[in-house]
């Protein structure tokens, strides 16, 4: 099978009744999509991923009132955050139905809830009847693709379809926000930076995101994000080297031959910056470089949201 590259929301509607599996944009990263109610659909999404079933996936909706028959409880705090960020990249982790199937959460009584604005998705949403199951559409543990290209360099011959929706507006995963005693927790830094929340709560969540604090999100794990070619950090005393793939985050040294460097964003701007990681990561990946070299970039804001990825993407290669 060859997969197909679609800007058909009918089509991609069509796949999806029929339960098959196909990729699908949405503002933060491709997804690899089915009925999340089917569970051969469900399977097939964990089969193709090469991911454990012990790690759940997130249901996308349209709005809060199709997503009620699935959550027992969406409290004010929540209500709250989703009048501020949602449709967008935020996903809520709470009490599910018997509506959910446990494959969906991997047996949790919590299922992830997302309400996604890209607009092809929203149209997608609005056209089935079903909550679309979806984790970001690479393999297990590789790096997630922000353009349908990149999904088809992943996938060809194992989906057979992706709806092409352009370049991923955020370009990194939502944020993912649950409740433990009445305050708000993040267990997934994302696309709405901390400080967003902090300013929506009017306090600041606390954040368990490392394996060892969230059993509540067995994705969370170390190695992730990761590129083939081993990735590491420049530090200050490096010098250029043949054979080496550098990514800066605003402008490239003199001493640096071009051709092997990459910029992020030559304004600085912690949004493009976002935009551009992955895409950055997977291009240098596809030029055969011995290793490759990021720069990192501040630690606030989205900032904070970008080195979580780098450093799950670096551990594997600094760790043996
Ligand atoms: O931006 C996004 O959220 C993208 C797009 C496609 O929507 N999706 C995405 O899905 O990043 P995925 O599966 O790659 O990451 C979702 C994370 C996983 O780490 C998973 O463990 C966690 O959410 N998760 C999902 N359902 C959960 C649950 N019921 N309890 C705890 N963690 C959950
Ligand atoms: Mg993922």
């Amino acid at each position: 099978m060859i997969t197909k590259i679609t800007r058909d929301v009918m089509e991609a509607a069509n796949a999806l009744r029929a339960n098959q599996v196909i990729a699908i944009p949405t503002e933060t990263v491709y997804g690899l999509a089915a009925n999340g109610l089917c569970i051969p659909a469900v399977s097939e999404i964990f089969r193709v991923k090469q991911r454990p079933t012990s790690n759940p996936l997130i249901l996308h909706f349209a709005h809060l009132d199709d997503a009620t028959p699935y959550i027992q409880e969406f409290n004010q705090e929540l209500k709250r955050l989703y009048d501020l960020f949602s449709p967008g990249p935020i996903t809520y982790l709470v009490p599910k139905t018997e509506k959910v199937p446990l494959q969906i959460t991997s047996g949790s009584e919590l299922v992830a809830v997302r309400f996604p604005s890209h607009p092809i998705f929203s149209a997608l949403l609005q056209a089935i009847d079903f909550p679309v199951a979806a984790p970001s559409a690479n393999k297990y543990g590789s790096v997630s693709p922000t353009r349908a290209e990149e999904v088809f360099t992943q996938l060809n011959h194992e989906i057979p379809l992706i709806l092409d929706g352009g370049a991923c507006q955020y370009g990194l995963e939502s944020t993912i926000v649950g409740m433990e005693e009445d305050r708000a927790v993040v267990y997934r830094l994302g696309s709405i930076d901390l400080d967003e929340l902090s300013t929506a709560l009017g306090y600041i969540p606390a954040v368990k995101n490392q394996a060892e604090h969230a059993p509540l999100a067995p994705g969370m794990v170390k190695y992730h994000y990761a590129t083939q070619t081993p990735l590491h950090y420049i530090t200050q005393d490096l010098k250029p080297e043949e054979n080496i793939g550098y990514i800066f985050v605003h402008s490239i040294p003199e001493d640096f031959p071009r051709a092997q460097c990459l910029v992020l964003s030559t304004t600085g701007d912690l949004k493009e910056i976002a935009r551009n990681l992955y895409h950055a990561l997977i291009t240098m990946d596809e030029r055969g470089f011995h290793s490759i070299y990021i720069e990192k970039p501040q630690s606030e804001g989205l900032g904070l949201t970008i080195l979580d990825r780098l450093q799950r993407a670096t551990a594997k290669f600094n760790n043996p």
